[in-house]
């Protein structure tokens, strides 16, 4: 009798101790499945690669590492480029929404419009975006409202005028080519067309459906202008040494308005420094992932200012003498 009280109690000992360890071993388990489903995810669409965007996109996850939130690391980014296709950027923008994305980031405006028909809950930050209120991306810039904000980018326009005034003082007529598709140059070409016809210049405006246009329209407004001026445009800068070998044949300066543009062949702009656009996104970006803001109550960020840049290899070519009160304001590059 008493030999059989001491076995069950050593049964009953094991029993618990086995269930001690089971229990153990499954909630190890349970923490394990937790760690992997609380690394958040960003997803970032792109528009389309040309060297500016690029440079944006690089800075967002700088941003992100900058606010503690590293790839691999405490979260998991997934990359897209929508390579200039719009039913490309629909459908990445519903996978990175399959992949559980915790926070959307939209480099470009096409890219961003994707995103936010793709979602109106998930949070969106746009990225170097020109015009969010003319794209439709948000209704109030200090006040968005819903699940988007954002860096606008809002280019210098009057400042790039006032500086191609002074370095074509005898030019009597611009030619700005922009696509007609994006509304972020539209909507810059404007503001653009109202300062140049103010200062006393004839504008001819030049519209392009897709980068095949490229060549034959500068051609043609290199013959009608004495300078061209273009604006923030994916399509123009991801083909832009089509732009320049044509207008270096016709010997007509390209005013741009990317720093990084000035390099590959414009001959000066008031530029943004397009890595740090896409730092100020990054950061917003964490901002969000980290609960500290709501893209609702969270103001867009309004950037509007530029440095002046000129390509003095450019102006040498094409016969320029560039005046010594900007030479001294501004940086001073060399074409690539
Ligand atoms: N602002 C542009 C947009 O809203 C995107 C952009 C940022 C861009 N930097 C650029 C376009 C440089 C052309 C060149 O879509």
């Amino acid at each position: 009798m008493k030999n059989k009280g001491i076995i069950g109690s050593i049964i009953a000992l094991a029993i618990v101790l086995i269930g001690v360890f089971a229990y153990q071993m499954g909630s190890r388990q349970t923490n394990a499945t937790e760690d992997k489903k609380e690394l958040k995810t960003v997803g970032i669409l792109q528009f389309i690669s040309h060297p500016s965007l690029d440079q944006i996109k690089d800075g967002v996850i700088e941003g992100l590492k900058q606010e503690g939130y590293e790839d691999g690391k405490n979260i998991k980014i997934e990359f897209l480029n929508g390579q200039g296709d719009q039913s490309k950027l629909n459908s990445m923008s519903q996978q990175l929404l399959d992949k559980n994305s915790d926070v959307l980031v939209g480099v470009a405006t096409p890219a961003a419009k994707a995103l936010a028909n793709a979602t109106s809950d998930k949070p969106i930050i746009m990225s170097a975006i020109s015009d969010p209120i003319g794209a439709g991306l948000v209704k109030d810039l200090k006040n968005p409202g819903g699940n988007i904000t954002g860096v606008n980018n809002l280019t210098p326009v009057d400042q790039q005028l006032d500086m191609a005034k002074e370095m074509f003082p005898e030019a009597k007529t611009v030619g700005m080519i922009y696509s007609s598709s994006e509304e972020n140059s539209k909507s810059q070409i404007e503001r653009a067309e109202k300062r140049a016809t103010k200062d006393g210049l004839t504008v001819k405006k030049y519209a392009i459906s897709s980068s095949n246009d490229i060549a034959q329209i500068t051609q043609q407004a290199c013959q009608e202008t004495d300078y061209l001026y273009i604006p923030q445009d994916n399509t123009i800068a991801s083909a832009f040494q089509t732009m320049i070998s044509e207008s270096d044949k016709a010997k007509k300066p390209v005013f741009v308005s990317v720093d990084n543009m000035v390099k590959e062949g414009g001959i000066a702009t008031v530029g943004q420094n397009q890595f740090e656009l896409g730092v100020e996104s990054g950061k917003m970006a964490a901002d969000v992932l980290s609960g500290k803001a709501k893209p609702a109550s969270t103001p867009v960020n309004v950037i509007d200012y530029g440095d002046m840049i000129i390509n003095e290899e450019k102006a040498k070519e094409l016969g320029i003498t560039i005046p010594e009160n900007i030479k001294e304001k501004a940086e001073v590059v060399k074409g690539e």
